[in-house]
């Protein structure tokens, strides 16, 4: 009995070890058969690499050299995890993303041991602290603005800061849905950006300002002139409450937008009115606003089609012209001037736009937000003109710096984006965003949870203005928009601090 059991047990070993051996068996073949295939690509990529003349690191480094390209392109995507330090990065460092990441997840933002951050380079902020703060129970509510009190419908809104215009088609129907929807419960606007008004921006309840690019999306004749009647249109949504006529943008001062025709589809070219699948490249100005009576002109047009506030958006590089505009505004009535100007860095972002506009036209924002409170204060219209700020706000400092120059709003766009969750890829202008933000390629917008985005967004505004509370209280003041110039300073060459008021001294 105990013998017939040993030779059952024994049978069953042999069967195991048998299909084992078969089994390693067909992994050698295979890795053969793999090592056979992977020679023969080796050869043909050698000689294609020797033969070929256009690449010559391919040419003396045959089949080796190949890896630079794919080094090259997850250099994009590891270069800020192994090897940048935290505020070395552009256009955002990691300090400032993790802030924004910190802020939209609502988790503790605190730091430990000391600030990583140097405060000797020329044009570093400080703020000056009070030597008696205000006492949380002392602080109050920040106060109301109103845009274009004049206007059928003004405009009020208590926050501080809100989201910059990002066209629908730069960035996604996600995206815009979780940016409206966190808008709405954070209690700031949306701009729409230049692609018109979608569904999207709706969904979510949020204020909306509507901006006019120079192809007019969503506001277009048959010629591609402004209609009237689309503009009595939009101007029945409730949610629209106020018009931007986009002058320029940071990125690309005097080019007009440039949607790549990749990220062209069906709805988007409906809402635009365009061809699915060519770029979508607007004028680069409007043509019907030559002169500073022109774009008076246009403003008060807009003004009267749809009883709403009206400004314009600009990067500022000769500001002559602005001077001008003061002059006539001042020749045809306060009543005349834009309710707003929204001033944008040189190093603003967009989609896409050429390297050439990027890195050296227009000013930014530390230069030009002071040369126009200023401008605007000389002429006697700082009541009557409310200013919007934009370019690398996104961190509490920046913000409050902006306030303290004079501006009324603060705004940003890439901002946002961090809270949606970008990765800084840089991959905005391929349609190929790995975050689901830039790209209208469903599979990769299957990653952006609207809701979960939605409330990043409403926590990151909130912690933003939260935080600017805490520097404006540390000031000695109760709300921020009671900072002034002589709150912040500013590090000069000489390694000394020299407060705002004193370096323009006329506001
Ligand atoms: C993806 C993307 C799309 C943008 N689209 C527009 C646009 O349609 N119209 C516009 O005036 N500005 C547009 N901008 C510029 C922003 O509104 C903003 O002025 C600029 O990026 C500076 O703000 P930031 O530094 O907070 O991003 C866009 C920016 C980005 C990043
Ligand atoms: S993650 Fe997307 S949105 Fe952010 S930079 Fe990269 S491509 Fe642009």
């Amino acid at each position: 009995m105990a013998h017939s059991k040993f030779q059952r047990a024994n049978k069953k070993i042999g069967v195991i070890m048998e299909s084992t051996f078969s089994i390693v068996e067909a992994m050698a073949e295979l890795f053969i058969v793999a090592v056979g295939i992977l020679v023969v690509v080796v050869v043909f990529l050698y000689i294609a690499d020797v033969t070929q003349t256009t690449h010559a690191v391919r040419r003396n480094f045959p089949v080796v050299g190949r890896f630079r390209y794919l080094f090259e392109h997850l250099g994009e995507f590891f270069r800020q995890y192994f090897f940048a330090m935290d505020r070395e990065e552009m256009p955002f460092n990691r300090s400032m993303r993790t802030w924004v990441y910190q802020a939209a997840k609502g988790v503790d933002s605190t730091i430990a041991f000391g600030s990583t951050r140097d405060l000797k380079p020329t044009g570093t902020i400080l703020f000056v602290n009070c030597a008696y703060p205000t006492m949380v129970k002392d602080a109050v509510h920040t106060s109301s603005i109103t845009f274009g009190p004049q206007c059928a419908k003004p405009y009020v809104t208590d926050s501080i800061f809100h989201v910059s215009g990002m066209s629908f088609g730069a960035i996604s129907s996600p995206a815009v849905t979780a940016l409206s929807k966190g808008a709405k419960k954070a209690g700031c606007w949306m701009n729409t950006g230049e692609g018109g008004l979608s569904p999207y921006h709706l969904s979510g309840g949020a204020d909306i300002i509507f901006q006019i690019g120079t192809a007019k999306y969503g506001v277009r004749d048959p010629q591609g002139g402004l209609s009237v009647e689309k503009l009595q249109a939009l101007a029945k949504h409730e949610q629209v409450r106020m018009f931007e006529i986009k002058m320029s943008q940071g990125a690309k001062p005097g080019k007009g937008g440039i949607l790549p025709g990749e990220k062209v589809n069906e709805e988007i070219a409906r809402i635009r009115t365009i061809e699915v699948g060519t770029d979508s490249i607007s004028p680069n100005r409007h043509p019907e606003i030559d002169s500073a009576e022109e774009l008076l002109d246009m403003i008060h047009k807009v003004r009267q089609a749809t009883g709403k506030p009206v400004g314009f958006k600009a990067v500022i590089g000769a500001y002559g012209w602005l001077d001008e505009l003061c002059e006539l505004i001042n020749k045809r009535g306060p009543e005349s001037a834009p309710d707003f100007i929204a001033i944008d860095s040189a190093d603003g972002g967009t989609g896409a736009a050429p390297m050439s506009l990027m890195d050296y036209v227009g000013l930014p924002l530390k230069e030009s937000l002071p040369l126009v409170v200023d401008l605007i204060t000389r002429h006697g219209l700082r009541d009557r003109i409310r200013i919007i700020a934009s370019g690398k706000l996104v961190t509490p400092g920046e913000v409050a710096w902006a306030l303290c120059v004079g501006a009324d709003i603060a705004v940003s766009a890439r901002g946002f984006m961090f809270a949606l969750g970008c990765i800084q890829a840089l991959q905005c202008n391929k349609n190929t965003c790995p975050t689901g933000i830039t790209t209208h390629d469903p599979k990769l917008q299957r990653g952006l949870d609207v809701t979960d985005k939605a409330e990043r967004v409403y926590r990151f505004a909130k912690t933003m203005r939260k935080e600017v509370g805490v520097i404006a209280h540390s000031c000695g003041v109760k709300e921020p928009r009671l900072l002034k110039r002589y709150h912040c300073r500013i590090v000069q060459e000489n390694g000394k601090s020299v407060p705002l008021d004193e370096l323009y001294p006329t506001a």
